[in-house]
């Protein structure tokens, strides 16, 4: 190791994506590698709306590995985490940086403490995903800092040992997690099946919904189904096989409606076996299958479906409209039924605000004025749920993780090796 011993600390940032499945993972067939009963598939987020921002610092002058999220000090001792690291560090590669005089061997890393400091842009306990993004963006990180020099895939496979579901955020666009057959799980990772830019006419609208409830972690939840559900058996070797493949060609063509059948049918499927599971695990609530039957009966009357839906270990609704027209015509109708409560429309409708200015909706005059969806003309008098969705965030599909090379982004201090 070359430089001021004490003095130096080098440090790497990155921004990674949190994203969706829209087949569904539930399921490990080996809790400690975390290897999956059946593949997933999942749409990556926009990183600009929803993901997570890692900086790991690496000094002669730490005493220890130690990690801050969301500026608080969080333990490193759990399992996944130790994981992450060690299969980083194994692959480390030595590294020379000329303009700050620090060569540091291959040899070097392990005995090399990091800082790390990792920030979500988006609200960590609205149940979105956060561990997805976050072990991603770990693992990214540590890779690039350490000069690791595996592929996607390989990373893939360690980000999977933090949380299963991260692996899929190593890429952006369209991702597929094949289980793999191999006892070590070196074939159990995260393929891209199409670039961002593949299909860019859909747009997403969450709806973050209130719930007071602590639901059961996906990480307990999944252990239980396993123990317990028949459907999961059931479901894992015989629906799931024939679902991905159907998927996988649905995003190829860009086909909608298959894609949006398939979707809701592997949410609901998936929350068929959370009610499978003994004692039953409910992650919707009324909100949630109020949302579905919106969605429903719009889909319906069009022939044709205009939005998908699916919903993860919480009562969030993650709903992808085919284009543009069909996200303002669903915003126009999620706002109509679950108006603002006091926020004012632009704290309410969060993200790309762009789409809000296309549904008409400049103000909550606007918002009061829409008119009941036409599908629902049977249901006079309409009521109406304000408070029970918190905000919507407006996103879209979006790319992988990236390096942040302008040092103001860094979230430790290069000087003190603390957060910022
Ligand atoms: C419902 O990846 O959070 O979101 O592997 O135990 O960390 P662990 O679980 P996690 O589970 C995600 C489950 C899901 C479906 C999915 O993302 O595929």
């Amino acid at each position: 190791m070359a430089g001021d011993l004490q003095s130096w600390v080098l440090m790497a940032t990155a921004r990674s994506p949190t994203n969706i499945a829209v087949i569904k993972y539930w399921g490990k067939r080996d809790e400690e590698l975390i290897l999956p009963v059946n593949d997933s598939v999942s749409v990556t987020l926009d990183p600009d709306h929803l993901s997570a921002t890692t900086t790991v610092a690496v000094s002669p002058s730490f005493e220890q590995d130690r990690m801050w999220l969301n500026g608080k000090e969080i333990s490193l001792s759990g399992g996944r985490f130790q994981n992450c690291l060690r299969e980083i560090r194994r692959r480390a590669r030595a590294v020379e940086d000329e303009k700050k005089g620090i060569r540091i061997q291959e040899e070097d890393w392990e005995k090399l403490h990091v800082h790390i400091a990792s920030f979500n842009n988006f609200p960590t306990a609205a149940g979105l995903a956060s561990s997805a993004a976050g072990f991603a963006c770990l693992v990214f990180t540590l890779a690039k800092l350490m000069n690791v020099n595996e592929d996607y895939g390989e990373l893939s496979s360690i980000a999977r040992q933090g949380s299963g579901s991260a692996c899929r955020s190593i890429y952006g666009g369209f991702v597929k997690w094949a289980m793999g057959n191999n006892a070590n799980g070196s074939d159990s990772i995260a393929i891209q099946l199409a670039y961002e830019t593949h299909w860019s006419d859909l747009v997403i609208v969450i709806a973050v919904v209130s719930s007071k409830q602590k639901e059961t972690s996906s990480t307990t939840g999944m252990r239980e189904s396993v123990e317990t559900s028949k459907l999961l058996e059931y479901r894992a070797k015989t629906v799931v096989p024939t679902r991905v493949s159907e998927m996988e060609e649905a995003i190829r063509s860009r086909d909608f409606a298959s894609f949006a059948r398939l979707t809701c049918a592997d949410s609901n499927q998936f929350h068929a076996v959370c009610l499978d599971t003994s004692p039953p695990i409910f992650y919707m609530n009324d909100t949630s299958h109020r949302i579905i039957n919106l969605v429903e009966r719009w889909n319906r009357s069009e022939g044709t479906p205009q939005v998908a839906y699916t919903f993860d270990a919480g009562p969030n609704a993650v709903l992808i409209a085919q284009n543009r027209k069909a996200a303002t015509l669903l915003l126009q109708r999620l706002l109509f039924y679950f108006p603002p409560q006091d926020n004012d429309l632009t704290s309410y409708v969060l993200g790309d605000k762009s789409i809000l200015n296309e549904a008409g909706l400049q103000s909550l005059e606007d918002v009061e004025a829409l008119p009941p969806p036409p599908e629902n003309k049977d249901k006079v008098p309409h009521k109406k749920f304000s408070g029970d969705v918190s905000y919507f965030i407006c996103t879209r599909i979006g790319s992988g993780p990236k390096l942040l090379t302008d040092e103001n982004q860094a979230l430790i201090s290069p000087v003190s090796g603390l957060p910022k």
